[in-house]
């Protein structure tokens, strides 16, 4: 949902033509939150003013403006000291136009402009406001109302510094927001914030920093001694200036040569520079002469002093394309290497134990517990539908599976003694987090499930594992799918350590998952078939994917891949419920795809597919190696290994991971972007 970055380089020469190459790779990486339009702000080239190039359509058409603009924006001019920033948008209010792109400014004079990720839910009311002092809009964003609101109460508090307007700011917003502020008043100077959103800075300098943490400053509600903070809140006459402190981050002498980058996610810095600090909610972070400072309005009791910088260990080959078309089809083809890492220092395959060091010391809290609640959307959500029966039969608890949306308009009952799963590749997705806060203001434990450090559900949940499936960039999520899913399996093992009854079953799934490596790669050797097989599907309006049992999972992920990858109708059909209507859909010509495999509802299956065929169905089966009886009934078969029954999905689900993907090339969809969503929905 929308990608922010920014840049800002401190006495290290840049040419305009890098620092706007910066922002545009930058873009790039993010292209993934949101691709309907872009923008970069910059400073003019006669250096008084700012050069705002905005453009609809993906980053590459943004990108071809700036090169057709070369002279006027003189590319070799070189600057030492310059902020700029930059955003591709995912389209939430207002329809993706180059005037509804980002960057939005606040006059003709651009005094003020920024980027933003989120959505401001009272933008109506601040507009109303503002439209009686005389302000007038350009476009028909939520977004433009910030920057008309920072000229605003800069005209109001015309001594005010930067970061105190944009403090004022932020205290007038409602909803969800990470915002990156560019001024012409403040030259050199970059001011961030977030609320909801996710917003990280990232430090290059020449030598490692000395330090590893960055002071927090608070407002004048700091209580030193933990006095009760209260919710008065902050006027303009009452944010007196600060006296300086060591709560900055001062480069050393070594040091004065830094670059700051803003973004919405590690992926886009990480070809700089590994030292981030994640920013938490109403966190202000600016940087003036060089020197970065955080401030917070007010302070808690249990608030800390500093934030980190962490190390992240992503590396660059993580998330380049490397010799694949596309993203998603390096990350279905990773699914070898990732499972092991989901796995690795876990399972001790030798020894038949596994600990989740995340979640090790709750585990007598989580045995004691009323229910388990497994909380989630879209593909993470089927995740928790494939591991439900499996964790029912390890844990001997009761098991609700949960969309988060639909949780939360609900307003589901929650207990002190429920412990809830949150399961996310980003990590940011709003409808999870808001059903995760929801929880933890009842009082259950929350385990967050996620790809992403330092995400909010990682931060906001008690104890959690980490899936390690490495970064995902397609819009589809695939290798996070299985990760998700063996994260789960993991954790029905560690409850079920000392079960003398449940010993064999926990040997087999065990040796189950030593074979996923070996089994997954050859599954992956189906590429080319399922390729002839898109070739007859791809011209097709509909896909019907039936099955039950643990195969239901993954009749509603490959759905979810058809129909968002392709466009194509795709339903995953219950085959226990055939017969209660979608039976009627059958005939020759509707495609139908089976997955009947040995597993405890396998005579059940079989009626299905003779129910299909008595009605001239003639479906693509998804079936063990070599299950002659079973595979007489078909049109065409996808063989995969046998595993046990309860780890069978991650590899019934391959194919159609693959399917998807070969029927959108075929159709001639991006792969990779497809139309209308974005990787990381931090709208509800
Ligand atoms: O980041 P999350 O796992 O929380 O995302 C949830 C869904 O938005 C996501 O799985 C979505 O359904 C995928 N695009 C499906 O491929």
């Amino acid at each position: 949902m929308c990608g922010i970055f920014a840049y800002l380089n401190h006495l290290t020469p840049k040419t305009r033509k890098e620092v706007l190459d910066f922002l545009v790779n930058g873009l790039k990486r993010l292209e993934y939150r949101g691709y309907d339009s872009a923008g970069v702000a910059v400073d003019s080239a006669d250096g008084n003013n700012m050069a705002i190039i905005k453009k609809s359509g993906k980053v590459q058409a943004l990108e071809d403006e700036i090169n057709s603009l070369a002279s006027s924006l003189a590319f070799d001019t070189i600057m030492d000291c310059h902020v700029g920033i930059a955003h591709t948008r995912w389209a939430t209010h207002g329809v993706p136009n180059a005037q509804n792109a980002h960057p939005q400014r606040s006059d003709t004079e651009n005094t003020f402009c920024l980027v933003h990720n989120g959505i401001i839910t009272n933008y109506k009311d601040i507009k109303l406001f503002l439209a009686k002092k005389g302000y007038t809009f350009e476009s028909d964003t939520d977004t433009e109302i910030i920057a008309k609101l920072m000229l605003h109460i800069y005209k109001s508090h015309p001594q005010n510094t930067f970061q105190e307007i944009v403090e004022q700011c932020i205290q007038q917003l409602e909803g969800a927001f990470a915002v990156c502020f560019k001024s012409k008043l403040f030259p050199g100077e970059c001011v961030a914030s977030r609320r909801g959103s996710p917003l990280l800075v990232a430090i290059k300098t020449k030598t490692r920093l000395a330090t590893d943490h960055i002071p927090i400053l608070y407002g004048k509600d700091f209580r030193p001694h933990g006095g009760p903070a209260t919710n008065e809140t902050l006027t303009a006459a009452s944010l007196m200036p600060r006296t300086p402190s060591t709560a900055e981050f001062q480069p050393m002498e070594e040091d004065k040569q830094v670059e700051y980058f803003f973004a919405s996610d590690a992926s886009a810095v990480i070809e700089h520079t590994n030292r981030v600090i994640f920013l938490e909610d109403d966190d202000v972070a600016a940087v003036k002469d060089g020197t970065l400072t955080i401030h917070r309005i007010r302070r808690n009791l249990d608030d800390p002093h500093a934030r980190e910088i962490t190390t992240i260990k992503m590396e660059i080959q993580q998330i380049m394309k490397g010799n694949y078309n596309s993203f998603m089809q390096k990350e279905i083809f990773e699914q070898p290497e990732s499972v092991v890492n989901t796995m690795r220092g876990r399972m001790n395959f030798e020894g038949q134990s596994i600990i989740l060091g995340g979640i090790k010391d709750y585990i007598p809290e989580i045995k004691r517990c009323r229910r388990l609640m497994l909380i989630a959307c879209g593909t993470s959500y089927h995740s928790a539908v494939a591991t439900r029966q499996l964790l029912e039969e390890l844990t001997e608890l009761p098991v609700m599976v949960e969309l988060a949306s639909d949780f939360l308009d609900r307003n589901t009952p929650v207990f002190r003694d429920d412990v809830c799963f949150f399961i996310s590749q980003s990590g940011e997705t709003a409808d999870t987090l808001m059903a995760l806060r929801y929880c933890k203001n009842r009082g259950a434990l929350i385990v967050g499930v996620t790809n992403t450090v330092g995400s909010s559900i990682c931060r906001e949940s008690h104890c959690g594992v980490h899936i390690n499936a490495g970064p995902e960039i397609g819009v589809a999520s695939t290798k996070a799918y299985t990760s998700q899913f063996i994260s789960l399996v993991m954790f029905g093992l560690v409850m079920s350590e000392d079960r003398i009854s449940l010993q064999q079953r926990r040997k087999d799934i065990i040796q189950g998952l030593r074979q996923l490596e070996e089994q997954i790669r050859e599954v992956l050797k189906l590429d080319s078939k399922v390729q002839e097989l898109a070739k007859d599907l791809y011209k097709h309006k509909s896909l019907l994917i039936m099955g039950r049992g643990y195969n239901f999972a993954t009749c509603l992920e490959g759905a979810l891949k058809v129909k968002e990858l392709t466009y194509m109708h795709s339903e995953g059909i219950m085959a226990g419920e055939l017969k209660h209507g979608p039976l009627a859909l059958v005939d020759e010509t509707m495609p139908v795809i089976m997955i009947v495999t040995r597993d405890p509802v396998y005579n059940k299956c079989m009626n299905a597919l003779q129910q299909v065929t008595a009605r001239e169905g003639r479906p693509i089966l998804i079936c063990e190696k070599g299950d002659k009886e079973t595979q007489e009934f078909a049109s065409s078969i996808l063989e995969v290994p046998h595993s046990v029954d309860c780890l069978q999905g991650i590899l019934t689900v391959i194919p159609l991971q693959l399917l998807s993907y070969h029927i959108a090339v075929l159709r001639g969809c991006n792969v990779d972007c497809p139309r209308n969503l974005a990787k990381s929905v931090t709208v509800e």
